[in-house]
């Protein structure tokens, strides 16, 4: 029996920082207003000609530096993105061509907010599979591009980003006290569409009816909580730390409060670059991945447009 276990992981943020300060003389807004509903103080943005694939490529480099590795020892590059370089082809196989990861299959993923969660399901299938011994997962984005800057109600929100890990194949059980994944979730329901979507035609930019979205995020990941935990016999006192998708602090909050954790425990880094998407998770993770101790049990949740949400559980 196969598993997967994270052994690395990196992230990179666009060096233009765009502040609240700055925001509130482009729209009207401000900075009490966007720190007390979100958390947000600021969002990085890609500078021009800085490609989606470029800020996966910083992310990417950094994993593999850490773990070792050279762009060869990968299998196959798993890229959840909504803002992708082209149509096509893949952002994923443009990245791989600059990574110069030659032997690596590569797609990109389209979940929106969730598609890290995607992306590791995918990834961990495929290991446990047998068809793969190592994955590169990122989540990248450039959500700047899609945002219509005259609109308070969506343009404060976003950012830009990028954060990947390396999946490896092992025959250790995390059930058992093995470093891996336990389980991934992944939920979707197309009924909800029109909540949180881009404009079509030309030019498409965010649109989002804000509480919908925020109602269904707080009861939708509460639920993918429970079920991950049920599924795999496990309570909330089982989980070390929480990872969350970073779209709102009062969200991230309530999930905290949910699993009973120490809010040191719980890893917050909205404040430092707002709702990158798909990146948020990997950018998250790799803030606490130094701290988190092995043997420690850490869950992942996220929710996004579609809508699609899911949650994953690995141990250290
Ligand atoms: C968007 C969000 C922060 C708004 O917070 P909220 O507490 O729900 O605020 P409301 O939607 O009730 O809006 C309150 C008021 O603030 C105003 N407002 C909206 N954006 C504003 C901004 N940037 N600055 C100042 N005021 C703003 C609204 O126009 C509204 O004004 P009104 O009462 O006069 O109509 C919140 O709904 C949210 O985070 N939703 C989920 C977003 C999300 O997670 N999206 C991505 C999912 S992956």
């Amino acid at each position: 029996m196969f598993f997967s276990k994270l052994i690395s992981s990196g992230s990179y943020l666009p060096q233009k920082i765009l502040t609240n300060i700055e925001l509130s003389k482009m729209v009207d807004t401000s900075d009490e207003w966007i720190v007390s509903r979100t958390g947000i103080k600021e969002r990085h943005i890609a500078a021009e000609g800085e490609l989606t694939t470029d800020l996966a490529l910083q992310a990417a480099l950094k994993a593999l530096q850490k773990a070792n590795l050279r762009s060869e020892d990968i299998d196959g590059i798993v890229l959840a993105t909504t803002t992708p370089d082209l149509v096509f082809p893949s952002s994923a196989s443009i990245l791989q061509r600059k990574l110069g990861a030659t032997k690596a299959f590569a797609y990109d993923v389209q979940a929106v907010c969730s598609g890290f969660i995607y992306a590791l399901f995918n990834a961990d299938s495929i290991i446990r599979a047998g068809r793969a011994n190592r994955i590169l997962v990122i989540g990248a984005e450039t959500f700047s591009r899609i945002l219509n800057w005259q609109d308070r109600n969506t343009c404060v929100l976003f950012g830009d980003g990028a954060g990947a890990v390396i999946l490896e194949k092992t025959t250790e059980n995390p059930m058992e006290g093995g470093s891996g994944i336990i389980d991934v979730q992944v939920f979707t329901d197309g009924n909800y569409t029109d909540e949180l979507k881009t404009t079509a035609g030309a030019n498409p930019y965010v649109v989002m009816n804000g509480s919908e979205v925020f109602k269904h995020a707080v009861n939708n990941l509460a639920s993918v909580v429970d079920i991950i935990l049920e599924k795999n016999h496990l309570t909330k006192e089982d989980i070390n730390w929480l990872v969350p998708h970073q779209a709102n602090l009062r969200i991230i909050n309530a999930m905290g409060k949910k699993l009973n954790l120490d809010p040191s425990k719980v890893v917050i880094t909205i404040d430092k670059h707002a709702n990158t998407s798909a990146a948020s998770i990997p950018l998250a993770l790799d803030s606490a991945f130094d701290k988190i101790k092995k043997g420690d049990m850490v869950l992942m949740e996220a929710m996004g447009g579609g809508f699609t949400w899911g949650a994953a559980l690995f141990r250290m």
